[in-house]
């Protein structure tokens, strides 16, 4: 497997807390030129303080605003030069279950987890495309594997996630674009913090950045950690629905 350093400079998309800004840290410490992005200005500057090398910088951007990206993308490749590594990275979580059950919070889970992601590639993938280089990684999760309970507005929006990755791929690899999916399980975030149910496997998010940066060198499709949780849901994925709901539903406690 070749190990090649994501290329400089990274764009880290929801990079002013949790896992974003763990990976934006990691980089910069790393040696690279780091461009964040999130909409709050103050958290993004926090986040730039805490690295000493001055080599983060923050970039405020709603990823859901097609001008706020186009702006954004001119504004980082002006300063930095053009983007080598984006890791679309932002994105969130609520509970969608049968009691409490929203369209409207679907659409805002998925505005932001997919096409909040979408509109970030429209504004970028062309530009890579046509310098024939560039990396391309986007966040979905192990939760878009399968249904989970009490999830489904959100499963489903990282399954998308997987899928927008995979279909991408396809076309990109003769094109000089390289396109992964990362897949965490639970990562110790202020997203994560609000749960009230027992998180398997829970890590922090120092380690999560460590995991995602090997696998941004590696030639691997999926960066999905940690290993034990992924194999044990990559099995439940095989299963056929007759076994795999008896199953979660065990797992999970729901009657
Ligand atoms: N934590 C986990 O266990 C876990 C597991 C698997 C996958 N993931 C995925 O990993 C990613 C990061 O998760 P996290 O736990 O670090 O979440 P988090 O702590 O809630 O951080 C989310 C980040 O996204 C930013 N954001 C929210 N709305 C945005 C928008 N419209 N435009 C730009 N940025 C926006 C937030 O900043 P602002 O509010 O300032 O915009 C924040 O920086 C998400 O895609 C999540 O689904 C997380």
């Amino acid at each position: 497997m070749s190990k090649t350093r994501p290329e400089s400079p990274i764009w880290v998309t929801g990079a002013s807390q949790g896992i974003g800004e763990a990976l934006a840290l990691y980089a910069a410490r790393a040696g690279a030129e780091v461009a964040i992005s999130a909409r709050s200005e103050e958290k993004l500057e926090a986040v730039a303080a805490k690295d000493p090398s001055g080599r983060i910088h923050a970039f405020p951007c709603d990823v859901t605003d097609a001008e706020a990206v186009a702006r954004t993308v001119a504004a980082i490749e002006d300063k930095l030069g053009p983007i080598g590594t984006a890791v679309l990275n932002a994105g969130t979580h609520k509970e969608t279950p049968v009691d409490d059950f929203h369209a409207a919070d679907v659409e805002a889970i998925f505005r932001l987890n997919v096409f909040g992601t979408a509109q970030v590639l429209e504004e970028l993938m062309p530009k890579m495309v046509a310098r024939k280089s560039g990396h391309l990684a986007l966040v979905s999760s192990v939760a878009g594997y399968r249904g989970l309970p009490r999830a489904a507005a959100y499963c489903a929006s990282k399954a998308a996630v997987i899928a927008l990755a995979e279909s991408l791929k396809i076309e990109l690899d003769g094109r000089g674009v390289k396109m992964q999916v990362v897949c965490p399980g639970f990562v110790r975030t202020p997203l994560t913090d609000r749960n009230e149910f027992p998180m398997p496997y829970l890590m922090e998010p120092e380690d999560a950045a460590r995991r995602i940066w090997e696998g941004l060198k590696s030639d691997r499709f999926e960066i999905a950690f940690p290993t034990r949780f992924v194999m044990q849901l990559k099995t439940m994925k095989a299963l056929p629905p007759g076994l795999y709901f008896p199953m979660i539903r065990k797992a999970t406690g729901i009657e």
